[in-house]
């Protein structure tokens, strides 16, 4: 039986919560502890999900025993529980992006590898099924050589002043959103970023106190020869049709792929909430028994560390994993540090090296 914790039990905490404890039903993991630093979240979700609960993750990991621990604290905090589980030998699962700087990435690759343990990010978007077949469809060279694209994610205005306006100011649109179509580049084009020439502005979000970037523009030339534009901002309207607004455009020698990664398809207009589109691939909930089953690219990821734990349970080791689609430290690493070079470029006002 594969034991589980999880720390930072927030938004992104939650779907992990209900993934770990559908699996605890599947009789694959047991969600042993759960840890949040503010006590009223920890004890709802302590009586939600019926699991022993802690405020301080060094005391959970002292007293409970583990194989992997998921870690959904606000982007500027996962360094010190990733580091603290990895030198108590617990693979540890990281919500995106890895760390905001450089150094806290290479220093978590660095203790996870010492201390032989699974380092793996949530990078969903590789889930995402549509975006696997144009994966399968770029490794087969139908595309040809990929010569330039643009890549959109924007999120509505609530995202940073109603979910988190207490740390918004520490993340930015390059951070929170930015990372996940970074890294899903990375993996279409297998080449990292190397230039990086970019421009940010800060309005609407300043104006109501919370001092981080509306939006960046970014070009990001990969090593490879690509050239990509990203466009990432979070202050769409309240009532834009759906929470994100998201897809991509790759043209290469010999095609062009066109992905929009929010509307699947489905519109709808209801007099309550207007004009709606959906993306039920990313997190579907059905019921059966008064139960929540959960299912979609969004979970899929999440679980995927648990089938990774228990394949190398098996005896399989960290590097035969290597090839299959999780994101790992190294990949979070490349992902940081395509969105340092944004910031930094941003700041100098020049193209950077990335
Ligand atoms: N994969 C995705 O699509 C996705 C989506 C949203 C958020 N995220 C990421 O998930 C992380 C969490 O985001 P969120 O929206 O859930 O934020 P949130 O603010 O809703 O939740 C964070 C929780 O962490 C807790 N916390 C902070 N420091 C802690 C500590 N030292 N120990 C224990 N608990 C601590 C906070 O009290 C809070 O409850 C962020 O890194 C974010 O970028 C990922």
């Amino acid at each position: 039986m594969i034991k589980l914790g999880i720390i930072g039990l927030g938004k992104f905490g939650t779907n992990i919560l209900n993934t770990y404890k559908q699996l605890e039903r599947k009789g694959i993991c047991k969600l042993v502890a759960i840890c949040d630093i503010n006590e009223k979240v920890l004890d709802e979700q302590v009586k939600k999900y019926k699991t022993k609960g802690y405020t301080d993750y060094k005391e959970m990991l002292e007293k409970e025993e583990f194989d992997g621990i998921a870690i959904a604290t606000p982007d500027p905090f996962h360094k010190e529980p990733v580091i603290y589980c990895a030198n108590k030998k617990i693979h540890v699962f990281v919500e995106k992006p890895l760390d905001v700087t450089i150094d806290g990435c290479i220093e978590m690759i660095e203790v996870c590898k010492k201390n032989n343990v699974l380092l793996q990010v949530d990078f969903h978007k590789r889930f995402d099924p549509f975006h696997q077949t144009i994966r399968k469809d770029i490794e087969q060279g139908k595309i040809g050589r990929i010569e330039y694209g643009s890549v959109h994610m924007e999120d509505k205005i609530i995202v940073p002043r109603d979910w988190f306006p207490n740390w918004a100011d520490k993340s930015s649109p390059v951070w929170f959103l930015g990372v996940h179509f970074f890294d899903l580049i990375r993996w279409f084009l297998k080449s990292n970023g190397k230039k990086v020439f970019a421009k940010g502005i800060k309005n609407k979000l300043k104006l109501l106190g919370i001092n981080t970037f509306d939006a960046v523009k970014a070009i990001v030339e990969f090593e490879n020869g690509a050239i990509i534009s990203f466009e990432l901002s979070w202050i769409l309207p309240e009532n834009f049709e759906s929470i994100v607004n998201q897809g991509f455009k790759l043209v290469g020698e010999k095609g062009i792929i066109e992905c929009d990664s929010q509307d699947r398809g489905t519109r709808v207009c209801y007099e309550s909430v207007g004009v709606m589109t959906y993306n039920s691939a990313f997190i579907n909930e059905v019921e059966k028994f008064g139960e929540i089953f959960y299912s979609g690219y969004g979970i899929e990821s999440i679980e995927d560390f648990v089938y990774n734990i228990k394949y190398l349970k098996e005896g399989y080791k960290i590097d035969d994993l290597k090839n299959w689609i999780s994101a790992f430290g190294q990949d979070g690493l490349e992902a940081t540090k395509i969105a340092v070079a944004v910031h930094r470029s941003i700041e100098s006002k020049k193209e950077e090296e990335i």
